[in-house]
């Protein structure tokens, strides 16, 4: 058994409505009961999380939001900021998220606002990384995860970030059904790790969830946690069907 709460996080995107969120939700509540050992998460759309949030009270099952904006408030049409998303019930929110970075012009500087403002609303950040497949070829791998590391966390010490989640996810991997090999995840994981430790010391790398992310699905699961410094999974497509997810979060049994 690993020391760190394994954390297996559904990413529904732009997917499901209120009411069709709040079915999957209520399914999921009965499905997942039983997991102990587990932490489980899901990040509905915005719109879905205070219904979401009702569905799910009383169970194992944690809040997630999939984006938030820096600033607390003020005249920022669109947007939602890190207390309204505590106030719909959110513990979690995913931030820098590949789609994000490549559609919606989320920047490093970005990142770094919003894991900060994430911090301040009393949030749990779950910082996304990855690289590109060129990026991979070109050998940039660890560069690019570094940059990412170390601009997304500027200005953050040690103290702030107790609640932080680091995703890895290969971009190549998310939603083109590749999944990194077992042995690839390990490696970025703990180098990822070892930037921890030289950033921020030993006790923060240690108890930090690393959670992969790209194609988890029922059938390589299993493999993936067994991974000494994978913590868990941010899951997109196998997130959507309860049942599915359920056996995503029955990793163990
Ligand atoms: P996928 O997405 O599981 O569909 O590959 C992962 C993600 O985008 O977080």
């Amino acid at each position: 058994m690993k020391s760190r709460t394994p954390l297996i996080a559904g990413n529904w995107k732009m997917h499901k409505t209120g009411p069709e969120a709040v079915g999957s939700a209520c399914k999921l509540v009965e499905l997942t009961a039983d997991t102990a050992g587990v932490e489980t998460m899901i990040a509905p759309t915005f719109t879905a999380l205070s219904e979401v949030a009702e569905a799910i009270g009383g169970s194992q099952i944690r809040l997630g939001a999939q984006n938030l904006h820096w600033e607390t408030h003020g005249a920022f049409t669109g947007e939602i900021s890190g207390d309204m998303l505590t106030a719909a019930g959110c513990q979690y929110v995913i931030i820098g998220h590949s789609e994000r970075r490549q559609y919606f012009g989320d920047t490093d500087e970005i990142v770094n606002k919003k894991v900060t403002a994430a911090l301040s609303a009393g949030l749990n950040p779950i910082l996304c990384i990855g690289e590109t497949e060129t990026q991979r070829e070109a050998d940039e791998t660890f560069n690019i995860l570094d940059k990412q590391v170390q601009k997304g966390l500027e200005d953050l010490s040690e103290n702030d970030l107790n609640t932080l989640v680091i995703a890895y996810e290969p971009v190549w991997a998310i939603g083109t059904g590749k999944t990194a090999t077992t042995e690839q995840a390990q490696e970025v994981h703990l180098f990822v790790r070892s930037l921890i430790d030289k950033k921020f010391g030993k006790a923060l790398a240690q108890s930090l969830r690393i959670l992969y992310g790209g194609s988890v699905k029922p059938s390589n699961v299993k493999e993936l946690m067994g991974m000494p410094d994978l913590d868990g999974a941010l899951v997109g497509g196998a997130s959507l069907d309860p049942e599915t997810f359920s056996q995503l979060v029955h990793f163990q049994s």
